[in-house]
C-alpha cells in the first residue's frame, strides 16, 4: 500500500479527537484516526477497551461529547436528514449482539432497510433479494423465524445479511465471527474478502488475530480508551 498516496486523499471516515463519557467515567479519550476509502481496518485491544464504542462513534450511532466524527468530510452529527439517510444506505453495521428485532421474523428483519432505502423497489424484488442473500450464506431455516429461536451464531448470520442487504460501500463489523460455526466464519470471511476486493471500505472489531492478519490493512490497539498503537500491515 503506499502511504503517501493515502495520506493524499481525503478519508472516508475520520475521528477527530473524539471523547465519549457514560456514567461519568470517560470510555473514549481523544481518539483520532482516519479511515480511508478502500482500505480494511481492524480494531483489537481487551475486554471493555472501549472497540465497540469506538466503532459505534465512527458510525454516528453514538454521538462524542467531545470532538467531532465525519463521513466524507461532513460531521456525522451536524448532518441533515437526507445526508443521515444517505449515510446510512451506504453504510451497514454488525452489532456485537447483533441486536435483531425480538418481535420480528427474520424476513421483516431484513425487509426493513430495504424498504426504508429503496421504497421504489417492489416485494416481489425484495424477496428475491433477501433469498439470494440467504442462500449466499446458506441459510436454510424458515423466514418467519424470530430472533429467539434462533442461536447466537444464527443471529450473527442475519445480521450480517441485514448489514450487507443495501449493498454498502462502507461495513462496521463488531466481533463479527464471535460464536460462529467454523463454516459460517469461512462464508462470511470469503465474502468479506471479495468485499475488500472489490474495494470497498471495512472497520471491524475483533479479537481474532488470524482473521485481523489475514484481512487488515491497518490495526488500531485501543487500551482503556485510547489509541495506543496503529500499524499497516
Ligand atoms: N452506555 C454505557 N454506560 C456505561 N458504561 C459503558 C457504556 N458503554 C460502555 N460502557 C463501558 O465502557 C467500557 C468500554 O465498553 P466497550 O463495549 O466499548 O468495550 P469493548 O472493547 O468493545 O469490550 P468487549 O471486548 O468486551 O466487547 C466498558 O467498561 C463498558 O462497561
Ligand atoms: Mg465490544
Amino acid at each position: 500500500m503506499c502511504v503517501h498516496h493515502e495520506k493524499a486523499r481525503a478519508p472516508l471516515v475520520a475521528l477527530h479527537n473524539i471523547s465519549f463519557t457514560a456514567l461519568n467515567t470517560a470510555i473514549v479519550k481523544r481518539f483520532s484516526y482516519q479511515f480511508f476509502e478502500g482500505t480494511v481496518s481492524a480494531i483489537t485491544g481487551g475486554a471493555g477497551s472501549g472497540k465497540s464504542t469506538v466503532l459505534k462513534l465512527a458510525a454516528g450511532l453514538l454521538v462524542p461529547h467531545e470532538g467531532s466524527a465525519f463521513y466524507r468530510g461532513r460531521d456525522i452529527a451536524a448532518m441533515n436528514k437526507k445526508e443521515n439517510l444517505n449515510f446510512r444506505r451506504e453504510s451497514g453495521f454488525v452489532f456485537q449482539d447483533s441486536a435483531l428485532w425480538a418481535n420480528q421474523s427474520i424476513y421483516q428483519i431484513l425487509e426493513l432497510p430495504l424498504r426504508v432505502h429503496f421504497p421504489a423497489m417492489t416485494e416481489t424484488m425484495r424477496k428475491k433479494k433477501i433469498a439470494a442473500a440467504l442462500a449466499g450464506l446458506g441459510w436454510t431455516k424458515e423466514w418467519d423465524l424470530r430472533p429467539d429461536r434462533l442461536s447466537m451464531g444464527e443471529q450473527k448470520l442475519i445480521a450480517f445479511t441485514r448489514a450487507v442487504i443495501c449493498d454498502p460501500k462502507l461495513l462496521f463489523l463488531d466481533e463479527w465471527t464471535e460464536s460462529l460455526d467454523e463454516l459460517s466464519v469461512e462464508k462470511l470471511f470469503n465474502m468479506v474478502q471479495r468485499y475488500k476486493a472489490e474495494g470497498r471500505t471495512i472497520i471491524f472489531v475483533s479479537h481474532d488475530p488470524v482473521i485481523t492478519k489475514s484481512l487488515a490493512d491497518f490495526v488500531l490497539i485501543v487500551n482503556n480508551g485510547v489509541l495506543e498503537e496503529n500499524n499497516a500491515f
